[in-house]
């Protein structure tokens, strides 16, 4: 069968890929880029084999890809794909199977179900919160603001449903000084504009001061973080959760990749009352290492999130038990629980934990290389970020530039209260300590060059 062919060939690719992974420069280089162009073709009028069409998306694509999945990439906060997970995407996508309902997938349903009971109980978040697979932390953070929304609207006597938000009562909204970006898309994607957050002032880490909170009330919403995207810092959840609980006001906490420090003995101190909250975003394509897309929202009262999100029509179907799709703002959209399902099934609980160990442990020996190397730390080394200055803003943007030109290893800037840095992030399973040594050497000897060329 032609098709078995094509599968097989792809197969053949994506093995290549993976093989060559551990060795491959992490971005890709000036001559590869260039044949990006090549894809710049006229629309094609008539066909064109399959295996033709495969090899040139070999050819072309494998060369112009960033590491991001191997063990030398430390930008932004990206995770890496676990075997297994790979392999049950390629099962899953060979399924082809909607999301939407337990009619559409059984299989998908079940695994959203499971995995999402076995979430909770990892990040120790109360059993009963409704769970929705969505695509990552932004979609997460705007499903726990419209659930926030919906149950203070309620409070307050006002139909959002029927009215819209148009002359609604007035929402508080707060956020630490610190907020990440993805948090004000959601709130703006929700109709909050930004000239109306009430922003409370941070520490030196981008931690919420609690004793600047402002008052709490029923028509507040508080937007903490766990996990500053810069130096991993955690607001104080429960001291805030604790305020919030006897004014009742709603509790969101954007914890991306910070969430993940509920599940390890080492560091869930960092997080302690997470479980206070109302509603939480988590991404499980960053520290789980499962492939893109895939994030959680988790809302502690299941109606408030259903609600928020709930439509009918008469051919959908009468669901006994809560559907995937009432957790979640799609209809039709993939399987993602299946790869969730796979990690969590084949790391277990310990394999989590010694994941989320290992990379807070390789950034803390990143940042003593570069320490001892003479280079300034700048942030607590709290979870797996490391902010690092080489320097003024120009040098240390000419190192990092360096840095990513010469393909080692790649991390990128930032400006962290005021002073240049660069950043990086430990979130790969496959990185290992051979990595972080390797990738420090790189980066020590990239600096000290650019700094003598500078006298
Ligand atoms: C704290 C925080 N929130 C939200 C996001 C955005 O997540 P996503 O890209 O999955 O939407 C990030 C990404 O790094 C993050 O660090």
């Amino acid at each position: 069968m032609k098709e078995n062919k094509l599968l097989e060939q792809a197969k053949e690719y994506a093995v290549k890929y993976l093989l060559e992974l551990p060795e491959k420069r992490v971005f890709p280089d000036e001559a590869a880029l260039k044949e990006l162009e090549k894809l710049s073709v006229p629309l094609p009028g008539s066909s064109t084999d399959p295996e033709k069409v495969l090899e040139v998306l070999n050819t072309i694509g494998s060369r112009n890809t960033v590491a991001s999945n191997g063990g030398r990439y430390f930008g932004f906060v990206f995770g890496g794909t676990l075997p297994v997970t790979l392999a049950a995407n390629w099962l899953a996508s060979a399924w082809d199977q909607n999301a939407v309902f337990k009619l559409s997938s059984p299989i998908a349903a079940q695994t959203e179900k499971i995995a999402g009971k076995w979430l909770l109980d990892l990040l120790k978040l109360p059993a009963d919160s409704a769970v929705g697979f969505v695509t990552g932390t932004t979609m997460a953070n705007f499903c726990g603001v419209l659930a926030a929304r919906q149950l203070i609207y309620e409070r307050l006597g006002w139909n959002s449903k029927a009215h819209g938000i148009n002359g609604a009562p007035p929402i508080r909204i707060i956020v630490g000084e610190e907020v990440h970006a993805s948090m004000l898309r959601a709130l703006i994607l929700a109709g909050f504009g930004l000239e109306n957050l009430v922003k409370v002032p941070t520490d030196d880490q981008g931690r919420i001061i609690a004793a600047k909170m402002p008052e709490l009330d029923a028509s507040t919403l508080v937007c903490l973080q766990a996990g500053n995207v810069n130096t991993g810092a955690i607001d104080p959840i429960k001291e805030i959760c604790q305020l919030a609980r006897e004014k009742r006001a709603w509790v969101h906490i954007d914890g991306a990749f910070g969430l993940w420090a509920a599940v390890s003995p080492m560091k869930s101190h960092l997080i302690e009352g997470c479980g206070l909250a109302d509603s939480w975003a988590i991404d499980l394509h960053k520290w789980l290492n499962v492939p893109y897309d895939s994030g959680l929202v988790i809302c502690k009262d299941p109606k408030a999130l259903q609600n928020a999100l709930a439509v009918s029509a008469a051919y959908l179907p009468d669901s006994v038990e809560p559907d995937p799709y009432f957790y979640t703002p799609e209809m039709s959209r993939r399987a993602r629980g299946v790869e969730t399902w796979a990690a969590i099934y084949s790391l277990g609980q310990k394999g989590v934990i010694e994941l989320i160990e290992r990379c807070c442990g390789y950034a803390e020996l990143f940042a003593s290389d570069l320490k001892k190397a003479g280079f300034r730390v700048l942030n607590d080394v709290v979870l797996n970020q490391v902010l690092v200055s080489f320097g003024d803003a120009a040098l240390t943007n000419r190192i990092i530039k360096k840095i990513q030109e010469d393909g080692t290893c790649w991390c990128g800037g930032t400006i962290w209260k005021g002073t240049t840095a660069m950043r990086i992030s430990v979130s790969s399973w496959m990185t290992t300590k051979k990595d972080i040594q390797r990738s420090a050497a790189s980066i020590i000897k990239i600096a000290n060059e650019e700094i003598a060329a500078k006298k």
